[in-house]
């Protein structure tokens, strides 16, 4: 398959994502929860489904520091959805932890610093 047509699949998981994170912390009520943690789920497999597949068109090592770093990022990313269930974090520390780790996340994809 054409990378980019993996690079596209990795943005729109990515449009799920915060789209679900959105909905997610806004407390919606059980149905509108349940539609965005589907959406996280699903999300979650494009954006590692599609990140494996450049990986491999692409070949860059599986060791390389800034693709390790971005898999961290999102597990991180997948265990938010406790945080967010159990109002464990206040929303403002929440809201700007997501916003630096996405950001970290396509600084990592764009420049592969390390
Ligand atoms: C956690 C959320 C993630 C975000 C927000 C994110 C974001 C991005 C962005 C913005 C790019 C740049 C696309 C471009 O070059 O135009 C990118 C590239 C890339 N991402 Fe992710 N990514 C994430 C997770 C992952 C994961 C889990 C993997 C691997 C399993 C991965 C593998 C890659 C690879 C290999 C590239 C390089 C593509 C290239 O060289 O053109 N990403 N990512």
């Amino acid at each position: 398959m054409d990378p980019l047509v993996y690079k596209l699949i990795h943005i729109i998981g990515i449009t799920l994502l915060f789209l679900s994170f959105g909905a997610m912390l806004g407390g919606g009520s059980g149905k509108s929860y349940k539609m965005a943690a589907m959406g996280h789920g699903i999300a979650l497999l494009l954006i590692l489904v599609s990140g494996f597949g450049m990986q491999a068109k692409y070949g860059y090592p599986l060791g390389s520091g800034w693709l390790i770093t971005k898999i961290a990022i999102w597990a991180v990313f997948g265990a938010v959805i406790v945080f967010a269930k159990r109002r464990a974090f206040p929303l403002p520390g929440l809201v700007a932890l997501l916003l630096i780790a996405g950001g970290a996340a396509a600084w990592l994809g764009l420049m592969k610093p390390f």
